[in-house]
């Protein structure tokens, strides 16, 4: 297709009701880390986390300092494997911090799950997660998530970071895939 938006066959949601939601966890977040904001640390998981971290951080009130980890988990296609790797380390020492995951879709729960552990061992005072998609269905293991934007079914999504075969992660909105496009 000549636009990306043809090679979508729905749109689940709007840039509108992806910048309203993202407003809505991150005065959330604020308010939940009342008196921590100095010691508060977001910590995007590339590549698809881009986009979230950008809006939602924006969202924030006030100022929150912000590292990144590259993590493979997924081939070039649309399943887990279930392997995770550090592609790109944390800058920071996140001893003592409250580390707030920033991701854009659990799915499987494997790469989020895989990442709190990691975190944790290392003597981060809390790790705590927003997501701004989850597919419960897709669930194989359990990922306790503290913010959530939206629940959504267990479909292939893509735009607003996240792809398919590295496309498509510039939309501005999230949609499911026309099945045209994998053949
Ligand atoms: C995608 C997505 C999440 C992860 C979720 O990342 O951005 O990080 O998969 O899947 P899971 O819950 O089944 O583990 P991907 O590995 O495709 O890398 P990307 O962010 O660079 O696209
Ligand atoms: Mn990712
Ligand atoms: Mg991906």
């Amino acid at each position: 297709a000549e636009h990306m938006g043809a090679d979508l066959e729905n749109v689940l949601f709007t840039e509108e009701q992806i910048q309203q939601r993202l407003g809505e966890l991150a005065q959330q977040v604020w308010a939940d880390y009342d008196g921590k904001h100095d010691d508060l640390l977001l910590v995007g998981v590339l590549k698809g986390a881009v986009m979230v971290m950008a809006d939602f951080m924006r969202a924030l009130p006030g100022s929150a300092a912000m590292d990144w980890m590259a993590v493979s988990s997924y081939g070039s296609g649309t399943k887990s494997s279930g392997v995770v790797r550090i592609l790109k380390d944390l800058d920071t020492d996140i001893t003592d911090k409250h580390v707030l995951i920033v991701e854009d879709i659990i799915d499987s729960g494997l790469t989020l799950n895989w990442i709190r552990t990691n975190l944790e061992s290392r003597g981060a005072r809390s790790v705590e997660i927003c997501t701004l998609l989850r597919k419960p269905e897709a669930a194989k293991v359990e990922v306790d998530t503290r913010y959530v934007g939206f629940d959504i079914p267990p479909a292939f999504v893509v735009g607003y970071g996240l792809d398919y075969d590295e496309k498509y992660r510039n939309l501005r909105v999230i949609g499911t895939l026309a099945p045209h496009v994998y053949s």
